[in-house]
């Protein structure tokens, strides 16, 4: 088991494998199979009822799911599609790559999750869909986007490449009806090193996805049958090995970081001028993929990052702006004031190291720099 023990220098994230995903590896090793073999609708079947989505595909990353069920959605260009600031570039990008214009509404403060009256507010004629995220982890409002979607006749697509178990009203995230996408690099609660899965609920949606995943080939007809235009995002079965032995083992990866996000959640409340994440409610429960604190007004955000490196803790700045980013800046124009409460949240939140089974020590370590780093 790759089980950190207190270290000198405190990672950001680290994978938790053991001998049993060594085990699965080297029976698809052996097997010959290496792609498009059985391992991977085995995955398949598992993710789906882990989640509780009754159709899964795997694909190359969490980018590759969302770009699939954006281009299975139909966005194109002249469609507008609205998404949060508080993202990884992907969640924009994704609808991008299909021609589609951005429009970023800004986010609740708490949650750092879309603001439902600002995405009704960014609503206008060429609005075609929604694409909403479960940041850090947290469920985003899922009802209420669906309930403006169905109003305002738009397609809504879930990004929870960081939400893999967490629960938005009492079921898991990807059983709530909405396609969805995961992601499974390697500070993700599980890993397959790269790789991710988009969940539907719907079978034409699931075949077509299946297909273009694969170059746009047919599944029902002969090799090199090509209905469509098509990518090649395919899932290997030695990512499936992996999938599966961090499958086996989610429930308790799931425990551990909760309770590592419980004990820096002690630490912290000993500390002025950095607030833990929002806690649960009833109909949100977060499943932790990042611990990401918020500093008071006026702490100087990116001396701290440095102090902390100074006393080998590998923070990170969680998240910069998607609009702010140069790219945006210069394709469209955004610059800041466009968002404030996210750019607000951008400037003060940080990431410390946080990964399944992090040690007690080394937490409170983390906490200790903090706190001079902030001092
Ligand atoms: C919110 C969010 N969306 C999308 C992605 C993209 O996933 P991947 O890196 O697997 O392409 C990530 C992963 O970092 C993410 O955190």
């Amino acid at each position: 088991m790759t089980q950190p023990s207190v270290s000198s220098r405190i990672p950001l994230s680290r994978p938790y494998i053991d001998e049993r995903e060594e085990e699965l590896v080297l029976e698809v090793l052996r097997s010959g199979r290496l792609s498009l073999g059985p391992a991977i609708d085995r995955f398949e079947e598992l993710f789906a009822e882990r989640v509780g989505a009754p159709y899964a595909a795997s694909l190359t990353s969490g980018t590759a799911a969302l770009h699939l069920l954006c281009h299975t959605a139909g966005f194109g260009p002249g469609d507008e599609v609205i998404t949060s600031p508080v993202s990884f570039v992907a969640t924009a990008n994704c609808f991008i790559f299909e021609g589609a214009t951005p429009v970023f509404a800004d986010v609740d403060p708490a949650t750092l999750n879309l603001d439902p009256a600002a995405v009704e507010d960014a609503i206008t004629e060429r609005t075609k869909g929604i694409v909403a995220v479960d940041m850090f982890g947290y469920p985003c409002e899922l009802d209420a986007l669906r309930a403006i979607a169905d109003r305002h006749g738009l397609t809504v697509i879930l990004d929870s490449c960081e939400a893999l178990g967490a629960r938005y009203r009492g079921a898991t995230v990807g059983s709530h009806g909405v396609s969805a996408s995961f992601g499974f690099y390697p500070n993700k609660q599980m890993t397959t090193g790269e790789g991710g899965v988009a969940t539907t609920h719907s079978e034409d949606e699931w075949q077509l996805l299946r297909s273009l995943r694969n170059q746009g080939r047919s599944y029902e007809s002969r090799w090199f049958h090509h209905p469509r235009l098509g990518f090649n995002y395919r899932f290997t079965d030695v990512q499936a090995a992996l999938g599966i032995a961090q499958l086996e083992k989610l429930d308790r990866i799931l425990e551990l970081r909760g309770e590592a996000a419980a004990r820096y959640g002690r630490l912290l409340a000993r500390l002025d001028g950095a607030d833990a994440p929002l806690a649960d409610d009833e109909d949100h429960v977060r499943s932790w993929f990042v611990y990401v604190v918020k500093l008071a007004r006026g702490i100087d955000r990116d001396a701290v990052l440095e102090r902390l490196a100074d006393d080998g803790v590998e923070a990170g700045h969680y998240v910069p702006c998607v609009h702010l980013q140069p790219y945006m800046r210069e394709g469209y124009g955004f610059a800041e004031g466009l968002c404030p409460v996210a750019e607000d949240a951008a400037d003060r939140t940080l990431a410390l190291p946080f990964y399944t089974g992090i040690a007690a020590e080394d937490q409170e370590r983390v906490v200790e720099a903090l706190e001079r780093a902030i001092g």
